[in-house]
């Protein structure tokens, strides 16, 4: 093995399927000893017994007194919508119409995808986030841009076109057709190469005519491992207007399964609204949500209904979903995602928090094989905590009396000033208080 890290961690050993398995699956080590070799976990031990195998002189990296835990996952976000979050005064269609389609409109310009890739990546791992699932803008630049600053730091990043053909702005549409050649051609580009990924990524049935849709669904057959990226029953009058534009679909989510849309790899940003028969639909369909608590707050679309997501087996992720959405911050995130519970009497606890963010995330976007925790052979994409940077954290933190408490502190409190350092595929690739000394690696 190339490193030794000693320090606090605490992961989930495997996926749950009912929030009551948490607390049995979930690993604190007080004291610990990670082993990283060419990027994977090795192991990770009791400081006490993995000592022993220490060959010495080893250099231990030494984070006491920091929690570890692996990287966050952020289910559902647009780069391009970083230079417009915090707009003011609308909800979902009048925002993107005023705010999101003008601001998108620039990223036929590679040098400025390329400016904002950079800024959005740093804000990515200033935050502690290891892995997202990314909406570009419909200009293939957008997404080439994106993937080269990715594969430069080695990030496991899935990202995709948008594709929309209809209802926004003449500068923002395309045929079907180009939409087709432009998606198979990213994906010849970057599927699978490194740790890159590409999903499909039509913007939301509204955008998308019967014939662009049918270019989708032919996309996923001929590249069945790709993901698929959307979103989902936002808003009400989204909902409505989905309704008028396809009516001889049953409802919003049978658009998108008509289309043979739906399944394993499948990722529909919101749910906030779902009928019975649509938790079904995600459910026989083996689906995956993402749960955005700020941006569902921000727009007003509505709470989203953790305890039916969990009654009814659907797997479920974070998104921040920014520029809806009003931080990158998983911690600031979680916190949103509780007061959402709050309001349905639901109570997030810790535990369940980290569960979403980690290993919850990483099984959504279906890659619980690569990363989500600290078990052998995983990627090593992990970030540091401290979890008291201030007069008030570190006053808060001294009355708590376990580490179910102390991260529940972290999350109700917590924010960027609190990653200490973010490590990709086994290299500190972002440290605090680092930016200005330009040590940032990629
Ligand atoms: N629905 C369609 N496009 C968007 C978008 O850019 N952001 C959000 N939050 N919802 C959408
Ligand atoms: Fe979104």
């Amino acid at each position: 093995y190339t490193q030794a890290i000693r320090g606090s961690f605490f992961d989930f050993t495997a996926v749950a399927e009912n929030p009551g398995q948490l607390t049995e699956l979930a690993r604190y080590i007080e004291d610990g000893l990670l082993l990283l070799n060419g990027g994977k976990i090795v192991s990770l031990q009791n400081w006490e017994e993995g000592q022993s195998q220490l060959s010495y002189p080893q250099a231990v990296i030494d984070y006491r007194g920091k929690l570890i835990v692996p990287g966050f996952v952020d289910t559902h976000i647009h780069y391009p919508q970083t230079e417009m979050i915090g707009a003011f005064g609308e909800q979902l269609l009048e925002w993107l119409q005023h705010y999101t389609f003008p601001v998108e409109s620039q990223y036929h310009c590679p040098t400025h995808a390329a400016n904002m890739s950079a800024f959005f990546l740093q804000q990515l791992l200033s935050n502690g986030t290891t892995t997202a699932l990314v909406f570009g803008t419909v200009h293939p630049q957008s997404v080439d841009a994106l993937f080269e600053a990715a594969h430069r730091l080695n990030m496991r990043l899935i990202a995709g076109k948008v594709m929309m053909d209809c209802n926004a702005p003449d500068y923002l549409t395309e045929t079907p057709e180009q939409s087709y050649q432009q998606t198979r051609e990213l994906i010849d580009r970057w599927h699978n190469r490194g740790r890159l990924s590409y999903a499909l990524t039509p913007r939301f049935a509204p955008t998308s005519s019967p014939a662009l849709l049918g270019k989708v669904r032919q996309l996923k057959a001929e590249f069945p491992d790709t993901w698929l990226h959307t979103h989902l029953s936002e808003n009400p009058q989204e909902i409505e207007w989905v309704k008028s534009l396809f009516p001889d679909r049953s409802g919003y989510l049978d658009v998108y399964d008509h289309y043979q849309l739906t399944g394993r790899r499948s990722v529909f940003a919101h749910c906030v609204h779902l009928e019975d028969s649509e938790w079904d639909c995600l459910h026989d369909t083996d689906s995956a949500v993402a749960f955005c608590p700020t941006s569902n707050l921000f727009l007003g679309s509505g709470l989203f209904n953790l305890k039916r997501c969990w009654d009814r087996q659907v797997k479920m992720g974070i998104g921040t979903d920014v520029g809806a959405g009003t931080t990158f911050n998983m911690l600031k995130t979680l916190a949103e995602g509780y007061k959402v519970g709050q309001l349905q009497r639901y109570s997030l606890s810790a535990c369940e928090a980290f569960y979403h963010a980690t290993l919850g995330g990483a099984k959504a976007l279906d890659l619980d094989s690569h990363i989500g925790n600290f078990l052998p052979g995983k990627e090593a994409d992990f970030v540091v905590i401290d979890p008291a940077v201030s007069e008030l954290q570190k006053m808060r933190q001294a009355n708590s009396r376990d580490i179910g408490e102390k991260m529940f502190v972290l999350m109700t409190l917590g924010d960027d000033r609190n990653i200490a350092s973010t490590w990709v595929n086994g290299q500190c690739v972002w440290q605090q208080n680092s930016v200005e000394k330009g040590e940032i690696a990629g």
